[in-house]
């Protein structure tokens, strides 16, 4: 039986830019996150441009990659990056005692990473380490990476093979200042920020812009403290929060869940729309002109790792259900886009919610890489408000509205409208209205599967990708939509 819902799309009413860094990404030194998953080395069997993955290249390509977050995480605030920086043959071998306890032979450093950047054509956000060197070793790196001098540094770079500096987008003042960052009281966090922030100079004439560390999920007093005490030293704050099923001992399983836990997740994951609501208000105290940004820096599904692996790698499956998480927080940063200006997914490769899992030489791409696929057309695109009515989808005690979706006039011109149905039962025949719409035709996309932990494997890399979507009709400037159960589509309207 088919439900029937409204969703008006407000055109007439354009707001703020969706900005693109809301599609970034996130590679941490953890598991193999980094090293197998996007790093092999030159001297590998695995086909690779200049020892980056070339698989997993071309993916980050398609699916316009617009920043990434490195190299943690945790593991940010226990980096020096001298030790990654010269040749591999000669940088220290340690161990990774936040991620497994492994080796980390450093091999994967500065050069690497800031490379790796400009080969996927992304912009680079670099986190300090702020919780065990000292404010002269982030000036230091800084140089390193951004001075077109020939200072003692920028000439190091030069002998490591890069001439010219690279652009810095993003540099974050440590990661977690209240937990593995250094376990900070908001009041000292304040005054390290401000600290640490005054030795990040980039030359004349370039900005970077300087990201503090941000609350855990919903520690609004960690926000109110930061911008009360600091805000004039930082261009951008974070915040993180995962979707996590039940305890954070026992997190649930990524696949072969039941509806109890389909409806859970998607629950909590619509709490993200709270916590930018309550964080944003915050800001918008101390900060009315919205200058310093949100940025929602760790964000993702997080459950029990696959069983048989190494706890601490992180390596998860990936459902229909984390498509569904993907799209649902895509409309939530469109509701927010005008404080919220970037997002990073946890994590890129083999880690967590992934975009990519890779294993020997063989890649899949998620049900998550998919649903930024469909919407990467957002990107700096202009958001267009929409307001829905739709039934509740209810499972236990867990319920929400059974169709999610947002709208974004894309670059290229064209109305962009995601919608999803979280209901893994029911159909929803929608009637979308389209204020202030010229446009009259319709086509779309549509990821949907089966069964609600449908997933990618590497015997059956294709189980669930994208097909065309035929069930949009317009007449008379009125569109009506039917969404399958537990489904994602994205519409053109041109
Ligand atoms: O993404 C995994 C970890 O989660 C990050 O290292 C840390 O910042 C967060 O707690």
């Amino acid at each position: 039986d088919v439900q029937t819902d409204t969703v008006t799309v407000h055109a007439d009413q354009p707001g703020p830019t969706y900005n693109k860094r809301l599609f970034g990404q996130f590679a941490e030194h953890l598991g193999h996150g980094i090293y197998g998953g996007l790093w092999v080395g030159e001297d590998s069997k695995i086909p690779n441009i200049h020892g980056y993955r070339t698989d997993v290249v071309n993916a980050l390509k398609a699916i316009n990659v617009p920043e990434i977050r490195w190299p943690g995480g945790c593991f940010a605030d226990e980096y020096h990056w001298r030790e990654g920086v010269g040749p591999r043959s000669k940088r220290p071998v340690k161990v990774n005692t936040m991620w497994g306890g492994v080796t980390e032979d450093n091999s994967f450093g500065t050069n690497e990473f800031m490379n790796f950047s400009e080969l996927v054509g992304a912009e680079a956000y670099v986190s300090g380490n702020v919780g065990s060197a000292p404010p002269e070793d982030l000036q230091q790196w800084v140089e390193y990476m951004t001075s077109p001098t020939n200072s003692t540094i920028a000439q190091e770079r030069r002998a490591n093979g890069r001439d010219k500096p690279w652009k810095l987008a993003m540099f974050g003042i440590g990661n977690e200042l209240w937990g593995c960052g250094g376990n900070m009281l908001p009041d000292y966090a304040a005054d390290v920020t401000r600290r640490y922030s005054t030795f990040i100079r980039v030359p004349h004439g370039q900005h970077v812009m300087k990201v503090a560390s941000g609350a855990n999920g919903d520690d609004y007093h960690w926000t109110d403290v930061m911008m009360k005490k600091a805000a004039s030293t930082f261009d951008a704050i974070g915040v993180h929060y995962y979707t996590v099923p039940n305890t954070w001992e026992h997190k649930g399983s990524a696949t072969g869940f039941d509806e109890d836990q389909w409806a859970r997740t998607l629950v909590k994951t619509e709490k993200m729309d709270e916590l930018l609501t309550k964080h944003s208000a915050i800001m918008d105290k101390y900060d009315p002109d919205k200058r310093v940004a949100l940025l929602v820096d760790e964000w993702g599904t997080w459950y029990d790792v696959e069983p048989g692996t190494n706890p601490g790698f992180l390596y998860q499956q990936n459902t229909l259900r984390d498509a569904v998480v993907a799209s649902l927080n895509f409309d939530i940063f469109a509701k927010h886009a005008d404080r919220v200006r970037g997002a990073n997914i946890a994590q890129m490769v083999n880690v967590l919610q992934a975009m990519l899992l890779v294993k020997g030489d063989k890649m899949v791409k998620t049900p998550t890489y998919w649903v930024f696929d469909m919407y990467k057309q957002y990107q700096d695109g202009t958001v267009l408000p929409v307001d829905v009515q739709a039934n509740t989808y209810k499972k236990n005690e867990w319920e929400l509205k059974s169709v999610s979706s947002s709208a974004v006039r894309g670059k290229d011109g064209v109305i962009h409208m995601g919608l999803t149905n979280v209901d893994p039962h029911h159909p929803q025949r929608v009637t979308v209205k389209l204020d202030g719409v010229k446009e009259n035709s319709v086509t779309g996309r549509i990821l949907t599967a089966d069964k609600m932990d449908a997933h990618n494997t590497f015997a059956n890399p294709d189980l669930v990708k994208p097909a065309a979507f035929n069930g949009a009709r317009m007449s008379n400037g009125t569109l009506t939509v039917t969404l399958p159960a537990k489904s994602v589509v994205m519409l053109d309207i041109k």
